[in-house]
């Protein structure tokens, strides 16, 4: 990896052995692109690139009549308004009304390693050999304004982390109305737009389509990054696949509104913009005061959609990750939310822990209702205090009792949020976020805490602690059950409203900062309704989350393939549940639903005790298989085989380092008579390697890759043993090992 600084040209080139990422200062001052893509050699002078054409109709800079029109060059950080009329990066409210910043280049440095975003969740390096870093500055002359603009190249890997600064360093106060955390203008638009949407309980469903001229977005106003659109935008040559072509992928490290768009200008070039949405966003910098935008991160790969997708889990798992389970296979969980929803006392759930235990189960996780008068979701949120009726002995007593059997312990929280008829808001009712006069809207009969008053954290960080420092907890789910509405903070003045959103998820980075710091043996588990805030700035806090309500194993393909574009496998928590799901009514065969669940975390969320003896005895096998292979499977490369989106099987695999073993998993949701002969192809082999593959054969890595296991079934007419049996909703797994 370098960062090459050409002085005379004004070139800067951050490489390493896979990317290079190119930029110069432009004639007026400002930085421009010039290429980021696999890698190239280093020169003095790119500056053939800049194409700076004059065209009809451009508004130009000098009118020498050689002047250039910032319209049609490629920018890194651009301003809206000043010869280009694409949307920029960076918008500054300035006390005579302009919005109108002129940053012009002032200096460059290079730093080993990479520097920590106060506040903000980030990559990080553990030594200063893993990355470089370089700081352009950057200086408004007519009113002191300083803009930083921070880029880090691995060492490893194609990625590029961004993200800029601005300072006052002026005299007046100004008002930041938009601050992106990159930009990217790529010379074509010959991709597609691929991004992660859907809604509640079908979370991160793949959507793809060409680029076209004008402007295509995803975005969140949610106040988190929400079900419905993720901070996390691929844009791939139509002629790659899941693995080969060009494919860039950008991430935004961040949990609250977002904005992620692609503006293809009638010259087709293609502008990325990803950070914090513009919209409702105001920032106030008095003079002394800076602003950190959150971090982007952006991934070159050309090896195709999963060689991209294997890029971030990688990074994720290693350098976003933090504290002791980052890299660790994760506890096998039950989950009592399914079980029993609000109706429980502390026998019944001893009973759920007891059988558990009995089938393997290491982590037993109380879920919603152990506090206050939280009987039902109506009331009780804020008062985290143990219910007495329902846990005599507290929830240190518990705890202790649960441990004592040998299991681990977890506790579910809700932290940031208040039902009015709970204790802590009849208190302080000015606590919840809201417009005083105005109605409050309520979401699940509960309101927002607000979470950029410190003194409301303090206290909510207080109770938790308490009981943390109390019982024996190994594990918080941290859930966040509606979106933020009236977003008004009674604690700050008219013109710093604009900053609540983004201080509000300021309060909540703190909050976990504060508890991760105290606790940093306890595993995280980040929750919001399912996977309405499942993006990488929380995988810095938490290094799970819990993908979807949704916990039908159909249904779950389709999420966790989705998911698995953007996030690794140790991310996703999924459960075993209880049939006909809870969800979508639907049964599905208990094998099924653990052959999906191994791609994640792995857990229950329904009380064995309902199962039959026969059950339990699959649950105990499904618990060791899970134990004996949850490195592989958890921190395994994993590849995309087969979408559940375009057919009516899936597939999917993890391969370990050295490529001596490989779990492979194959799905057919509907069956079908008298269909055609299947094969499955595999992935990420060694071509040279014999394998075993368990109750199939041995075959090389190059016939597993280049002809495939076959999978023909009974809908294939086959019969005999080992032969999957006709059926809905079945599933095969593969265990490949080399032969020695
Ligand atoms: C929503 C979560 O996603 C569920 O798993 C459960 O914890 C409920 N909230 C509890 O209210």
């Amino acid at each position: 990896m370098n960062i090459f600084i050409h002085e005379k040209t004004k070139t800067f080139h951050l490489q390493n052995d896979l990317i290079s990422y190119i930029m110069t200062v432009l004639p007026d001052g400002s930085l421009g692109q010039l290429y980021f893509g696999k890698r190239i050699h280093d020169k003095e002078d790119f500056s053939y690139l800049l194409e700076g054409c004059i065209r009809s109709h451009s508004a130009l800079l000098e009118d020498n009549g050689e002047g250039i029109s910032l319209e049609h060059v490629k920018q890194e950080y651009p301003v809206y308004g000043s010869s280009d009329f694409r949307e920029g990066a960076l918008e500054i409210l300035q006390d005579n009304g302009s919005r109108l910043p002129g940053f012009v280049y002032e200096s460059c440095e290079v730093t080993a390693g990479k520097p920590k975003l106060q506040g903000l969740p980030a990559t990080y390096t553990e030594s200063d050999e893993e990355a470089a870093t370089l700081r352009i500055t950057m200086k408004d002359p007519v009113n002191g304004l300083v803009l930083q603009l921070l880029y880090t190249v691995f060492a490893k890997g194609g990625v590029i982390a961004r993200s800029a600064e601005i300072s006052n360093e002026g005299n007046a106060a100004v008002s930041l109305t938009k601050a992106m955390s990159l930009c990217v203008d790529l010379p074509d638009a010959d991709y597609d737009w691929i991004q992660l949407s859907g809604s509640w309980a079908r979370e991160r469903y793949p959507m793809q389509h060409r680029l076209h001229q004008g402007i295509q977005a995803v975005e969140s106003l949610r106040g988190h990054s929400s079900h419905q659109h993720n901070p996390f935008l691929i844009l791939k040559r139509p002629s790659a696949d899941e693995f080969q072509g060009e494919v860039l992928g950008f991430s935004l490290l961040y949990s609250g509104n977002f904005l992620a768009q692609a503006q293809v200008d009638t010259y087709d070039v293609t502008r990325v913009l990803m950070g914090i949405h513009p919209g409702w966003f105001q920032w106030k910098l008095e003079p002394g005061e800076h602003f950190q935008t959150p971090e982007a991160v952006i991934v070159y790969s050309e090896n195709g959609l999963n060689g991209m997708s294997q890029t971030f889990h990688k990074l994720f798992q290693t350098r976003l990750a933090r504290g002791i389970w980052k890299e660790q296979p994760r506890p096998i969980l039950i989950n009592n939310w399914e079980a029993t929803y609000f109706d429980f006392n502390e026998e019944k759930i001893l009973a759920i822990a007891e059988k558990a235990r009995e089938c393997g189960v290491e982590l037993f996780v109380l879920d919603d209702g152990w506090f206050g008068s939280r009987r039902s979701d109506n009331a009780g949120l804020g008062d985290w205090v143990p219910a007495p009726e329902l846990l005599p002995n507290g929830i240190s007593g518990l705890s202790e009792k649960v441990t004592e059997t040998g299991m681990k312990f977890g506790l579910w929280f809700e932290p940031e949020m208040v039902n009015p008829d709970s204790d802590l808001f009849r208190a302080h009712p000015d606590w919840a976020l809201g417009i005083p006069e105005r109605r409050a809207s309520l979401s699940r009969h509960q309101r927002v805490l607000d979470f950029s008053r410190r003194e409301v954290v303090d206290c909510i960080h207080e109770m938790i602690a308490k009981i943390l420092r109390e019982s024996k907890i190994s594990y918080i789910k941290w859930d966040m059950n509606r979106s933020i509405t009236e977003c008004y903070s009674q604690a700050l003045p008219a013109d710093r409203q604009g900053e609540v959103f983004h201080r509000y998820i300021l309060g909540v980075y703190d909050l976990y900062e504060r508890l991760i710091q105290e606790f940093p043996e306890v595993l995280f588990e980040s929750c919001a309704g399912g996977g309405g805030r499942f993006d990488a700035g929380l995988l810095y806090y938490a290094p799970q989350a819990w993908t979807s309500d949704d916990t039908d194993a159909v249904e779950r393909i389709k999420i966790q393939y989705g998911t698995s574009y953007a996030y690794p496998i140790s991310s996703m928590g999924s459960h075993v549940s209880a049939v006909p799901n809870h969800q979508v009514n639907r049964s599905t065969p208990l094998k099924t639903r653990a052959d999906v669940a191994y791609f994640g975390t792995f857990g229950y969320e329904l009380d064995l005790n309902k199962l039959t003896a026969e059950e339990q005895e699959e649950v105990k096998a499904y618990t060791q298989f899970m134990k004996d292979h949850r490195s592989l499977l958890q921190f395994g490369t994993f590849y995309r085989l087969q979408s559940p989106f375009e057919g009516n099987e899936a597939a999917w695999m993890v391969v370990n380092e050295d490529r001596s073993e490989a779990i492979a998993a194959g799905y057919r949701i509907l069956s079908r008579p008298n269909g055609p002969f299947t094969r499955l192809k595999l992935a990420g082999l060694d071509p040279e390697k014999l394998y075993e593959v368990e109750g199939v054969g041995r075959y090389y890595g190059d016939e597993l890759m280049n002809l495939g296991i076959i999978t023909s079934d009974a809908t294939s007419c086959k019969t005999g043993e080992n032969i999957r049996p006709a059926g809905d909703f079945v599933s095969e797994l593969y265990l490949l090992k080399e032969v020695l």
